[in-house]
């Protein structure tokens, strides 16, 4: 069954709202408190389609999870205790669980089989396996794509071997997988960064007790320590809160309050953007909430300026393009995002599915190899403030959450409805997404 948004044109956001768990942080707190010794416990746990996949591969693998709402009580069975699965483990759409667990689980002694749906089988696995095998892990593959089987017996219970890896690419779920391999690695692995990425990986270890150093670009750990077991406060996800933080910019009349949102320094290029074109977003009542810092943000309505998008910002921003696009659409002038080609591999291609999306509701906007050029259709401030950009369409999301939600932002400043196809994904990362974007003034409605 393929379910179609309908997003009939909205004029303002007002409200306060909280909105559902950082992903990254959830999947983190399934495959740590697992490893761990003692028992977790986890609030503000994202119940999405993503994290619930890594939860049941951890129950799979004989560790006790309790789940109730947004809560986990994870019983860890320790860093040597997992058990072989019965048969493939099946990851949905979540690159992150695949990723994270290829590193984790080549640590192991049994094999495992990570598979997942048509789109996370077409994403790029190499990056991942070729450091792993550096390490001697034996991966078999397909073409360099999932579905894939991690051959740990064949190693007949020796350990991984350190490594000194520099990282390609920008990627924290590459420097992830290396570090999660490197606890079961002999000696010291280390990881260098081309650019700063999400940290949370490095800040939850330290959380569960494990020493892990972090000196610039370079990032290390000694294999064969033991985790334990601590409480986690999952703040609200910066990636989810992006979608209303753009929505308030772009029309007239808003003031939103988004409660408990991670602002780690490692998350808030789309903070850093909106602000460099012009927005209003002020942080109130911040602190550091289980080594991760956390804020209220206000957002009002602001005039948006075009700008060429600063590249180190890029991987600070890498999930909030889409909504950026948005964004650039209703600023005066030209945006360009350069140095942004990982974006090709995501949940989809999505410079691809931005600009077609852009265009198709009338805006010029065109691809380049690693980024696009938007004009801006945004007036001057002594323009009609509420005049429409976008203008009615029917739109494909390429079964991409993010591109799914990003689009129905337009309708804030629509002639008419946009109606997207295939945004079944959108529960992977935000469950319940219409009732809040509703709540707050958007006229969404989900049809089968
Ligand atoms: C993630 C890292 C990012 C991001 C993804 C989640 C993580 O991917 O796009 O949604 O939790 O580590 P890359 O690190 O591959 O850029």
């Amino acid at each position: 069954m393929t379910l179609k948004f309908i997003a009939q044109p909205a004029t303002q956001l007002t409200g306060s709202v909280r909105v559902p768990g950082d992903k990254s942080i959830s999947h983190r707190s399934v495959m740590l408190g697992s490893i761990a010794t003692g028992v977790t416990r986890v609030s503000g746990f994202l119940s999405g389609a993503d994290a619930i996949a890594t939860m049941q591969a951890f129950r799979a693998m004989g560790v006790k999870i309790e789940h109730e709402g947004d809560r986990l009580l994870i019983h860890g069975v320790g860093r040597d205790g997992l058990c072989a699965p019965q048969g493939e483990i099946d990851l949905g759409n979540s690159g992150t669980a695949m990723r994270l667990m290829m590193g984790l689980l080549s640590g192991q002694t049994f094999d495992v089989g990570l598979s997942g749906d048509a789109s996370l089988c077409s994403r790029p696995m190499a990056r991942i396996a070729d450091p792993l095998a550096s390490m001697g892990a034996s991966i078999s593959m397909n073409e360099g794509r999932a579905p894939l089987r991690l051959l740990n017996a064949s190693r007949n219970g020796d350990s991984l071997k350190a490594i000194d890896y520099v990282l390609p690419m920008a990627s924290a779920q590459v420097k992830s997988a290396v570090l999660l391999a490197g606890l079961y690695a002999r000696g010291k692995t280390c990881v260098t960064e081309p650019a700063p990425t999400r940290d949370h990986t490095e800040r939850m270890l330290r959380g569960f007790g494990y020493d892990v150093q972090t000196e610039g670009a370079h990032i290390c750990l000694s294999g064969g320590g033991e985790l334990t077991a601590t409480d986690i406060d999952v703040p609200a996800d910066i990636s989810s809160a992006a979608f209303f933080m753009v929505g308030a910019c772009i029309s007239p009349g808003s003031q939103i309050y988004l409660r408990h949102v991670g602002v780690n320094p490692t998350r808030t290029g789309i903070i850093n953007i909106l602000r460099k074109m012009g927005a209003s977003i002020e942080y109130e009542n911040e602190k550091i909430v289980g080594g991760e810092p956390v804020a209220d943000i206000v957002v009002k309505a602001s005039v948006l300026k075009g700008i060429d998008i600063p590249e180190p910002w890029v991987p600070l921003a890498i999930d909030e393009i889409p909504v950026i696009a948005i964004a650039a659409a209703c600023a005066q002038g030209v945006t360009r995002l350069t140095g942004a080609e990982e974006l090709r591999v995501k949940e989809s291609d999505r410079i691809m599915a931005m600009v077609n999306a852009l265009n198709a509701m009338g805006i010029d906007a065109s691809e380049t190899p690693d980024g696009f050029v938007i004009q801006g259709k945004g007036g001057g401030e002594e323009d009609a403030p509420t005049a429409a950009v976008f203008g009615a369409a029917e739109l494909l999301s390429y079964d991409d959450h993010r591109i799914a939600m990003a689009c129905t932002i337009a309708s804030l400043r629509a002639d008419g409805p946009i109606v997207i196809q295939d945004c079944e994904n959108v529960t992977t990362s935000f469950p319940a997404y219409i009732e809040l974007a509703n709540s707050l003034g958007l006229n969404l409605e989900g049809r089968a």
